[in-house]
């Protein structure tokens, strides 16, 4: 049977982004980042994304249909994130999806960017029984997943996201937004030790994170110290972050007993990260997946990969689904 064309768009935040797939096959995926807008304000301005994905939508669409070597009349089928995430944002990529599944009598599929993320490690194979590990910029969030669709939440963030503790505190050193990626380049030189910053929540038995008390204890640190190395204060941070990622995580796996750790969202591309995750699923002999780079970062051939599940699944979205910006994925 040949694979259907689907044609996915991602606008939830600050990324514009549209991705061509043959049933799973990734045949085209464009982004076009607002980061540089972003970082004058040291942060999203919500009708800045907004105005610049009207902006951004038609020549991205236009790009990745030209490279996927199709045209819009091909489609079988037109995606888009649905939610969570900004408002203005998600409307226009749904509006666009919604216009051309009408104007081409085709269908529509709304897609969960959290479920987009959650199952971005299975690209290139089968989704299989796993604890799932969320890390973005907006989530962290360990998710039971049994199979596609049968999700259960294990535990979360109960303050600020791994990858937004990684922006702010970034922030407070004086590096640019987003500040992950520059953390984990700097952190390659510094010293892991030099800085005994919290782990909290490390030993609470449940498995909730919390990562606004390592931002403030980088903040009261910062004026008492006469000199230091951003280089040591980013490794050490970085650690105190991952420590309690892995931990939890791997305490996860055990209570379910499942044997594979999937990590996905911009957080999953830290170094120091992937190397931990893989020394300590390797020494227990667990399977540990992670996102493809360009599939960790927002995209929008996460949510072709899920349309492409829902659509062999015949899960076809109204004409009337609406966008929603705190839609929950457990
Ligand atoms: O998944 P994503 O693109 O957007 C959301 O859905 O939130 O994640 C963006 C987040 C930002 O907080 C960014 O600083 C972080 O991912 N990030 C990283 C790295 N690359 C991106 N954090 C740590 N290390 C990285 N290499
Ligand atoms: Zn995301």
């Amino acid at each position: 049977m040949q694979e259907r064309l689907i044609l996915a768009i991602e606008t939830s935040c600050d990324e514009t982004a549209v991705a061509v797939l043959s049933g799973r096959q990734i045949l085209a995926s464009e982004v076009a980042s607002q980061i540089d807008l972003h970082a004058i304000t040291g942060g999203v301005v919500p009708e800045v994304a907004s105005r610049n994905h009207l902006r951004a939508l038609k020549p991205v669409l236009e790009r990745a249909l030209a490279k996927s070597g199709h045209t819009i009349r091909n489609m079988d089928a037109f995606a888009a994130t649905r939610g969570p995430g900004l408002a203005t944002s998600l409307m226009i990529g749904t509006s666009m999806a919604k216009g051309l599944a009408l104007a081409s009598g085709r269908p529509f599929i709304g897609v969960n960017h959290l479920e987009g993320h959650l199952l971005s490690p299975f690209h290139n194979g089968f989704v299989k029984p796993s604890v799932g590990l969320v890390v973005s910029g907006g989530h962290t969030l360990l998710i039971n997943v049994e199979g596609v669709g049968k999700y259960r939440s294990i535990g979360g963030t109960v303050d600020d996201a791994a990858g937004e503790a990684f922006d702010k505190i970034g922030k407070l050193l004086g590096l640019p937004y987003p500040a992950g990626p520059h953390v984990d380049r700097l952190a390659v030189d510094g010293d892991r030790a030099r800085y005994d910053f919290p782990r909290s929540m490390m030993d609470s038995g449940d498995f909730s994170f919390s990562f606004s008390g390592l931002k403030t204890s980088v903040r009261y640190l910062l004026p008492k110290l006469k000199e230091y190395r951003v280089e040591d204060l980013c490794a050490s941070f970085q650690e105190a972050i991952v420590d309690v990622l892995v931990s939890k995580t791997l305490k996860a796996v055990a209570s379910t007993g499942h044997e594979c750790v999937a990590i996905s969202g911009g957080v999953s591309c830290n170094t120091r990260l992937r190397e931990r995750f893989q020394a300590e699923c390797g020494a227990l002999g667990l399977e540990v997946l992670f996102a493809e780079p360009q599939l960790c970062t927002d995209n929008a051939a996460m949510i072709g990969l899920v349309a492409a599940l829902k659509l062999a699944r015949g899960e076809l979205s109204p004409m009337t689904t609406d966008i929603d910006p705190n839609l929950r994925l457990v």
